[in-house]
């Protein structure tokens, strides 16, 4: 924070010419570090160094706000969402791949390319064909002007504001760039982003996504870029289309021209003979695997681009180029049995155990099976001979069932009337497909709860794993997030596994979280539906526990991006009297649960004076002063030469008359939204 005011202190310094020719300067090195930090992976910078370019920019923009470019890299975090996504017609039509599926697949299409080019030599460039979304990205002068969504490929979706939020797609080319180019590729999630994802939808009771194609699909298409900046993607480049003031003669020089301008570009090789292709191809077959991210295939590519245009396209595809597809992998295997689990929010899941089998890369004998309805329409049962497979090459999948191999001693499953764990009478909510034991105090819901409490993101207490917890919870010292604050040094010294010098290191641990920011112990408590995002919104909004357990449905859901069922569930929270004496205890811990207001003089409101008058619509008077105050505002009772802003609501008093006369700065309720939209996203 105090970094923040010495740049803004700066940047009030600065002339507006400077202050544009300086953050036009920091944008370029910034872009140079994201490409260093996000492409190349080999920062130059440290991240301390890299902030501080960022809190200069961030102070020159918010002093001169009519600075700031949609391009600019303080903006990576998502604008405005959307009413729905504008259609673009594509400079060149977006065409798909014809597939081979086999090795005589592509010495076809090896003959059929030297058919129509009698006597040439041809060089072919493969690279591996990512499970993503095709997208375009239109540069003017080297700028990142559109993106668009494949479509139809004639017409795809203007998804620029959610493109922009992809950091390893430059904003700015690095290089002298032509007047306009088109450049292709594809948006991708990496395997460990893509499970990530899924596990935080199975949590939240949504569906989860099939493969990491639909998973990306779907975090571009969302009307809200803000959503799209939280899920991980990243963008490799592959070719480029329409371009202008600029000429390439192969394949090759358009991947290194790629790489260049500072876009990702995957390995690629180059080959003289279709044979040594085919070996390439082969040779990845096993390798695949090793690559963090999805691949489902090679691309093979003829690499001259005079070559290219001769040999055209048809409607779908070109004649140039040919998809590899690699084999899926499955394996057939028996389900021994069907556990059910218990998740921390009481959802049972059941889980399908299998006889050890190998699948991309390793060996799996468990895969989830969501929930009956999923057992039921896959005709899954015991001792059936099943296929899996794994979504994204990560999730181990039950695709099927054979029930061809059946002998007639399989059994059909049912979820069970009680809770496995604690012997509860389970409950289906309505509208929910999912089956939940009702009992927060159940030990298999402690258990997760505890270890969703210590993990990394919340209140991330490192010694306290899965082992110690179901120790802790098995012997009845611990009842509810509250007693980790209470354990002491004999109690732990008890447990197995737990020496002097382990016991000392996790209670400082313990200790030392005790001053977590209050959106991660927020996130720690587990409330249904309340994520990392919406925690941080939360507290943002309210500031401190009790004022948000005292929030309205209402006042829950004017928060952007709080809906309903957020709402819903935060009120349900606090409504419950075991959940308040839980954070009470967390308070008796000595645990803060005050959001930490800036100390005077600090925040990006700091030295600011507001005076509030008439009613807002969206908040309270407290609640606003709340707000002003933990950004390091202060709000005066009166009116005077020393007041910033007055923020008047409807039927205004005396003291909006008062401001007029002494011409201090008035606020509607929308402009002091957008002014605290915009001091917060600073800071
Ligand atoms: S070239 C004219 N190269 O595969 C063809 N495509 O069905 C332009 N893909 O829609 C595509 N990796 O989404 C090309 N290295 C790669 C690729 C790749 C993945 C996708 C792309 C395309 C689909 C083809």
């Amino acid at each position: 924070m105090e970094e923040k005011e010495r740049w803004l202190r700066a940047a009030r310094q600065l002339s507006r010419e400077e202050a544009q020719r300086r953050a036009e300067q920091l944008r370029k090195e910034i872009a140079y570090h994201d490409y260093r930090y996000y492409v190349l992976d080999a920062p130059v910078i440290s991240d301390a160094e890299y902030d501080r370019l960022m809190l200069e920019l961030q102070a020159i923009e918010e002093v001169f706000p009519e600075l700031v470019t949609p391009n600019s890299p303080t903006q990576r975090v998502g604008g405005a969402p959307r009413e729905g996504f504008p259609t673009v017609r594509h400079l060149v039509p977006m065409l798909s791949l014809a597939n081979a599926f086999d090795v005589s697949d592509l010495y076809d299409f090896d003959r059929r390319v030297k058919e129509a080019l009698p006597g040439e030599k041809v060089e072919y460039v493969v690279e591996p064909k990512i499970d993503g979304l095709a997208v375009s990205l239109l540069y003017r002068r080297g700028e990142f002007v559109q993106g668009a969504t494949r479509g139809d490929g004639e017409v795809g979706e203007d998804v620029t504001p959610n493109l922009r939020t992809i950091r390893s797609i430059p904003l700015y080319l690095l290089q002298d760039a032509p007047d306009l180019i088109e450049v292709r590729g594809e948006a991708f999630m990496s395997k460990e982003a893509f499970a990530k994802l899924n596990e935080r939808r199975e949590e939240a009771g949504e569906p989860p996504f099939a493969n990491p194609r639909n998973a990306a699909a779907g975090s571009i298409r969302q009307l809200d870029p803000k959503v799209t900046a939280g899920r991980k993607l990243d963008f490799f480049a592959y070719a480029v289309a329409h371009y202008e003031g600029i000429s390439f003669t192969t394949h090759w020089e358009v991947l290194e021209w790629l790489s260049r301008q500072g876009f990702r570009v995957n390995q690629h090789r180059l080959f003289s003979t279709i044979e040594q292709v085919v070996e390439h191809i082969q040779g990845w077959q096993s390798r695949r695997f090793e690559l963090p991210y999805a691949i489902d295939g090679m691309v093979v590519k003829v690499n001259s681009l005079d070559q290219q245009e001769r040999l055209g396209s048809t409607m779908k595809s070109p004649r140039w180029a040919v998809a590899y597809k690699f084999p899926p992998e499955e394996a057939v295997t028996k389900l021994r049995r069907i556990e059910v689990s218990v998740g921390r929010t009481g959802v049972l899941t059941p889980v399908a155990v299998f006889d050890p089998v190998q699948i991309a890369g390793t060996t799996v004998s468990r895969a989830t099976l969501h929930n009956e309805d999923m057992i039921r329409e896959r005709d899954i049962r015991v001792g059936d001979y099943i296929v899996v497979h794994k979504a994204g090459d990560v999730i181990p999948e039950v695709v099927r069932s054979l029930p061809e191999r059946r002998t007639g001693e399989e059994q059909v499953f049912h979820m069970p009337t009680h809770c496995p764990v604690c012997g509860a009478k389970t409950v289906r909510e309505e509208g929910e497909v999912a089956l939940r034991c009702p009992n927060i105090s159940c030990p298999a819901r402690l258990k997760e709860s505890l270890y969703h409490f210590a993990s990394r993101n919340a209140m991330d207490i490192r010694g306290l794993g899965k082992v110690l917890v179901e120790q802790l919870v098995d012997r009845g010292l611990v009842r509810s997030v509250a007693d980790i604050y209470y354990l002491t040094e004999a109690q732990l010294l008890s447990l197995n596994r737990m020496g002097p010098k382990s016991v000392a290191n996790l209670l400082r641990e313990i200790e030392e979280s005790k001053n977590r920011e209050l959106h991660r112990l927020l996130f720690g408590l587990g409330i249904r539906h309340v994520g990392e995002r919406a925690a941080k919104l939360l507290v943002e909004r309210f500031g401190s526990l009790d004022r948000l357990a005292q929030a309205t449905e209402e006042e829950l859901t004017a928060i952007p991006e709080i809906g309903p069922k957020i709402a819903a569930s935060v009120r349900n929270f606090f409504n419950e009297p075991r959940n308040l004496e839980v954070i009470e205890r967390l308070r008796q811990a000595g645990l803060s649960l005050e959001s930490r207001v800036p100390a005077m003089g600090q925040g990006p409101l700091a030295g600011k004076t507001f005076v509030l008058t008439g009613a807002l619509k969206s908040l309270t008077r407290e609640e606003a002063k709340a707000i002003i105050e933990r950004l390091g505002g202060r709000v005066a009772s009166s009116v005077s030469q020393r007041t910033d802003y007055v923020v008047v609501g409807e039927n205004p008093g005396s003291k909006y008359d008062r401001a007029r006369e002494l011409g201090v700065p008035l606020l509607d309720e929308e402009a002091f939204r957008q002014l605290l939209e915009r001091v917060q996203k600073g800071s």
